[in-house]
């Protein structure tokens, strides 16, 4: 039993809500085709179609990093918020491919926006890199410790697979994505929970050969293909569902799951597991392969932009990367 005094003090001090305010994009000009892919690598459209659903990726330029694609993504996500950077109070970048070892990209996206009163730092947790990023920045709203935080994830994967090796480097391409969250202690709307998991048990699955403390190369993407596959399908399920029955919902409340886009056969698996229709699972690894960190903000706004995802409709995201890290969020927009 709550006190009286408990009771007043809950009704006339709610929790801030972390809600999307905006989100923006940037994909690097240059698209590759399968079709285009070196000859040498002796794969085809076909088997990569077949195997990933992966039609194309984007390829940033040379004069391009991830902190410049950040930042494009970031400025238009601000642009779609109707919010000045200068109201910015938080910087949170997902990315496993900085442009340097330090300092943050999140550093170079506060310089690029004018952003100074912003705090800022970049979340690894690979694929999974966005939804940590996303918990990350409904806690510190929920805290009241921030107002307006802008969420990213960026990557330039092209620059860490290897070339050679036909067997991971048809799966990445390059992009960023951005939401501007900001705290709002009235209405329905916001991130309605978050989760998230690690099992660093399979460090070796899925891997860079190399790193700051371990050589003095960033090291290339090694990778157990089906191993992965095995627990992806097995992780999202579950961080799904976690995260409906948290909520007190059920799969038909949700009008949108966003699953991280690493491979269409992952996607449906999911899918079928979570009893979701197919039309209500949003694919775009079609068009981007694997961006990573970037690939849920850019599944939402390809949906978002074509008129499928509107105010007022629940989404559904969860995601799965390397370490294993995995996790889930639901949001009411
Ligand atoms: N083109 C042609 N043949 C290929 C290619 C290619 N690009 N890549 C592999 N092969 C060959 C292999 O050499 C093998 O040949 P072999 O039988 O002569 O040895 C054959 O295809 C079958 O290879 P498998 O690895 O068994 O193929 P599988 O059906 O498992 O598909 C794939 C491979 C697509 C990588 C799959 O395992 C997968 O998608 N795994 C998930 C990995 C992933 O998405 N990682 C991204 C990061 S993690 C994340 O985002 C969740």
């Amino acid at each position: 039993m709550k006190h009286p005094w408990q009771r007043w003090y809950k009704m006339t001090h709610p929790l801030p809500t972390a809600v999307l305010k905006g989100y923006g994009v940037y994909l690097p000009q240059k698209i590759l085709l399968n079709a285009d892919l070196p000859p040498a690598l002796e794969t085809s459209d076909e088997w990569i179609q077949q195997r990933t659903g992966i039609r194309q990726r984007h390829i940033a330029a040379d004069s391009e990093t991830t902190s410049t694609l950040a930042i494009n993504a970031a400025r238009n996500a601000l642009e779609n918020a109707g919010i000045a950077a200068t109201s910015v109070d938080l910087i949170l970048v997902a990315t496993s491919t900085p442009d340097n070892t330090f300092p943050s990209v999140a550093s170079k996206v506060q310089h690029g926006l004018q952003a100074y009163q912003a705090a800022a730092f970049d979340v690894q947790a690979v694929c999974a890199g966005f939804v940590y990023a996303l918990a990350t920045a409904n806690s510190f709203i929920r805290s009241g410790q921030y107002k307006t935080i802008l969420v990213i994830g960026a990557e330039t994967f092209s620059r860490i697979v290897d070339w050679q090796d036909r067997s991971t480097c048809v799966l990445f391409g390059d992009g960023a994505g951005a939401f501007v969250l900001q705290a709002e202690t009235t209405g329905r709307k916001g991130i309605i929970n978050t989760h998230l998991y690690t099992n660093g048990a399979h460090t070796e699955m899925l891997y860079t050969d190399g790193g700051a403390s371990s050589g003095d190369l960033v090291g290339k993407v090694r990778m157990n293909g089906k191993e992965v596959f095995k627990h992806a399908v097995e992780y999202m399920s579950a961080a799904a569902q976690h995260a409906l029955d948290e909520a007190n919902l059920t799969i038909e409340e949700i009008d949108w799951l966003i699953p991280h886009q690493a491979n269409s056969r992952i996607i449906e698996s999911v899918g079928k597991r979570l009893k979701i229709p197919a039309e209500k699972v949003v694919i775009t690894v079609d068009s981007h392969a694997n961006t990573s960190a970037a690939s849920i903000p850019l599944a939402f706004h390809a949906a978002a932009s074509a008129g499928k995802i509107t105010a007022g409709q629940k989404v559904l995201l969860v995601a799965m990367g390397a370490g294993f890290t995995w996790g889930s969020a639901v949001i009411q927009l």
